[in-house]
């Protein structure tokens, strides 16, 4: 069976694009694959973090994974930080068959590190061995596909690079993993600005919806979608980007094509169709909503199954880890 393995990382709530973009595709190998999935705790302290709510936000994501169908019978949900001393150790290791030229070279490295810079703040060695601590993730649990998006494709290729160069050296003991990228569609832009993907870290909270918002926000945030000044439903991505946004949105809520939905609201006017966008969206959140409010009633139940989920974890990942030792010729204990 395909062993898959992906994490986010706990920065706060998810939103539409983390949703569609993401989260769907996890939710549907879990039919066919070996999923394990992982809150990547140890991964958000790398720029600097606030200690008063790192804990929240964990337990919040994981709650939002079960909450969007991440089945806890039917997959290992896991928190990172609670297998820390075998991700750790394994990171260590592989840093052992790293270059830190390879690391420097890492666009997304690159651009934080360019981001903290003048502001007096540290360029952390976290940050720079960050891709070496993900490799770990995926190696540890010889995932084959690795379901993330567009701008993780570095990460996943240095992770098949020094996994490489381990069994090159050491012998066979990794399975090297490929990147499983979500489909153009699945990319759900801004509504504020089309053109831009919607995105935690954009300035305005008005072109994104976040799953946790209310029907009323949700109405409010489509409503006042950016259109161009004509007055037809079609999709035109370079034109009508708006709309075709919006119809792909459609579309993924609904499982409807998007000719289809255009058929229907072509001469509808863009009220009418944003009225009905707004609509597929609501009833696309509510059931999730309504999970997730009753995982928030009920912490000790989400910390049970995160408790399970790091015991099947640790089944896996623990061998591997003696494995890489055995390999590499350390003294057994
Ligand atoms: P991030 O919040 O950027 O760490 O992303 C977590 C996951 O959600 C990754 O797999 C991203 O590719 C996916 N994702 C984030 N934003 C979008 C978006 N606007 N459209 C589609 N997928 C997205
Ligand atoms: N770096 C990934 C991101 O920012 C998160 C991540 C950490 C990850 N470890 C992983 C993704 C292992 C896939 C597999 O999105």
């Amino acid at each position: 069976m395909t062993r898959v393995f992906s994490g986010m990382q706990p920065t706060g709530g998810l939103h539409l694009g983390n949703h569609l973009g993401a989260l769907v595709n996890w939710v549907r190998m879990q039919d066919t694959a070996d999923v394990t999935y992982c809150v990547v705790d140890l991964h958000a302290i790398t720029m600097g973090h606030d200690p008063a709510i790192l804990a929240d936000r964990t337990l919040g994501l994981a709650m939002e994974f079960v909450a969007a169908g991440v089945d806890p019978d039917r997959s290992t949900l896991f928190v990172q930080s609670h297998l820390g001393d075998v991700h750790a150790e394994m990171t260590w290791l592989f840093s052992s068959v790293t270059g830190v030229g390879e690391l420097q070279k890492m666009p997304q490295y690159r651009e934080k590190s360019e981001r903290v810079t003048g502001k007096h703040a540290q360029v952390t060695a976290g940050l720079l061995t960050y891709p070496v601590l993900q490799t770990s993730d995926i190696l540890l649990y010889d995932a084959d596909e690795v379901p993330v998006g567009e701008d993780q494709r570095h990460h996943i290729e240095i992770a098949r690079d020094i996994g490489g160069r381990f069994n090159h050296r050491y012998g066979d003991v990794f399975v090297l993993p490929r990147a499983i990228f979500p489909e153009a569609a699945a990319r759900v832009m801004d509504l504020q600005d089309p053109t831009a993907k919607m995105s935690a870290s954009a300035d305005s909270d008005k072109g994104r919806i976040n799953l946790q918002d209310d029907p009323d926000r949700i109405l409010k945030k489509v409503r006042s979608a950016q259109t161009d000044s004509g007055r037809d439903v079609a999709y035109d991505r370079a034109d009508k980007a708006g709309i075709s946004n919006l119809l792909e949105v459609m579309s993924a809520a609904t499982g409807r094509s998007i000719d289809d939905l255009v058929e229907e609201y072509a001469d509808a006017g863009y009220g009418t169709f944003k009225g009905a966008v707004a609509e597929a969206v609501v009833e696309l959140l509510r059931p999730m909503q309504e999970r997730h409010a009753e995982l928030a009633a009920d912490p000790g139940e989400m910390q049970r199954i995160l408790a399970d989920g790091a015991a099947k974890a640790r089944e896996v990942s623990a061998p591997r880890l003696a494995a890489a030792k055995d390999a590499m010729g350390f003294l057994p204990a």
